[in-house]
């Protein structure tokens, strides 16, 4: 089943979600254990292996990445769930066990977890001692096409995402889509999101990917990233288009915790990009039919969760937009497409315009 509109359309109509085929296509992929065997070369020229995962992960994936890693010894370090623990005091309380353990330069830090895991590890392992050896396993989709590549750690810190970090990166990151098996539907949805991401900026052909070609469709993903990164590592221009989505993403997700109603990332990242496609239908001239074969797409990202975001929190989320660390003084910087594949950023939008974006948001997402 190609990755299309009219898929979309049909599975809504059959009451089919998008993702069903997943299971059947993972069952068929190898086991956690043999992949991080792969890492055989790195760990016997490690003193002392330490993994930090958190306790969603531990229970399922714990066990079978020690046995694989042939790691009895491993000191396990295992934190809460959630972005609210990608702060200061857990990368303290990571330090102090290295600490401990006397964790020397020589030491490697495995981050088995989702993008909270691998920013907050590698923040950690990245100024331990002046920085220590990390490999990232990445458990979600967002993290394996994401966040534990290129070489962006961080926490958050006084009430803002990501606000101190390094450029720092992994060793290693070991990519197998088992782990998604045991991951909930939403979060592979936000996970969708962020890949659908990679496909408007890059690669036509990621839109229109065959779900069955699930871990081609991740490698892909994963290649676009790795290859802007190493163009523009610091973000000084190009990597910018990564940013796809993510101006309005970023407000609107940050408004919605506000009022008590989170959207995960990918799912604020889907508004965004939406966003994003109608100021370029306005101001790039992009077809209007790219569009409009995205708010199909939208309401199936949208599916596991209520959008609580309305007319009357548009100014709300104008005021996060001004605060966003992306602008150049107060003003918001888009990335906006001429074409798919076709990116153009540091694009400044009239607020009215960018209001009448945030209304259209409303609009389609409500459907
Ligand atoms: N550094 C970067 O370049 C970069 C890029 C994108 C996102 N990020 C960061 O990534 C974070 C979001 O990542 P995320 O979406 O992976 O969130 P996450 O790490 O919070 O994981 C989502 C949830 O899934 C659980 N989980 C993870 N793997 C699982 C599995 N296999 N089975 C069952 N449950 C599992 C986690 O415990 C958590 O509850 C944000 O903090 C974001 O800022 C960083
Ligand atoms: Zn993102």
């Amino acid at each position: 089943m190609a990755l299309t509109s009219e898929s979309i359309d049909s599975h809504q109509r059959t009451g089919q979600p998008w993702n069903d085929m997943l299971p059947e296509a993972l069952e068929s992929m190898s086991s956690p254990r043999e992949e991080v065997r792969g890492m055989g070369s790195i760990l016997s020229k490690v003193s002392q292996v330490f993994i930090l995962t958190d306790e969603n992960v531990a229970p399922f994936w714990l066990p079978e990445v020690e046995y694989g890693l042939k790691c009895e010894k491993a000191v396990e370090i295992v934190i809460k769930p959630g972005e609210q623990h990608k702060n200061l005091q857990t990368v303290q309380r990571i330090w102090k066990i290295l600490m401990k353990h006397h964790a020397d330069r020589n030491s490697l830090l495995v981050n088995l977890g989702g993008g909270v895991i691998t920013d907050l590890g590698g923040f950690a392992a990245s100024t331990y001692k002046r920085g220590i050896k990390f490999i990232n396993v990445p458990t979600t989709l967002l993290a394996m096409v994401d966040a534990a590549i290129g070489g962006k750690t961080g926490i958050d810190f006084g009430g803002a995402k990501n606000q101190i970090g390094t450029f720092a990166e992994a060793e290693d990151v070991l990519v197998d889509p088992v782990f998604l098996s045991t991951l909930p539907r939403r979060e592979i949805l936000s996970g969708l999101a962020e890949m659908l991401k990679y496909g408007f900026v890059a690669d036509a052909d990621l839109l229109k990917s065959n779900l069955k070609d699930y871990q081609q469709y991740i490698s892909r993903a994963g290649e676009i990233k790795r290859e802007i990164v190493a163009k523009d590592p610091m973000e000084n221009g190009l990597r910018k288009i990564l940013n796809f989505g993510h101006t309005l993403g970023h407000a609107i997700e940050s408004h919605c915790l506000t009022i008590d109603y989170p959207l995960l990332h990918g799912e604020a990242v889907a508004l965004g990009m939406a966003g994003a496609l109608w100021l370029s239908v306005k101001r790039c001239g992009l077809d209007e039919k790219v569009l409009k074969d995205f708010e199909k797409k939208l309401l199936v990202l949208l599916s596991e969760t209520e959008i609580a975001f309305a007319d009357a929190d548009v100014e709300s989320v104008m005021g996060y937009l001004a605060h966003d660390k992306k602008n150049q003084g107060d003003k918001p910087q888009f990335v906006l497409l001429e074409a798919i594949g076709n990116p153009v950023w540091n694009v400044e939008v009239e607020p009215d315009l960018v209001k009448a974006s945030l209304l259209y948001i409303i609009k389609v997402s409500r459907r």
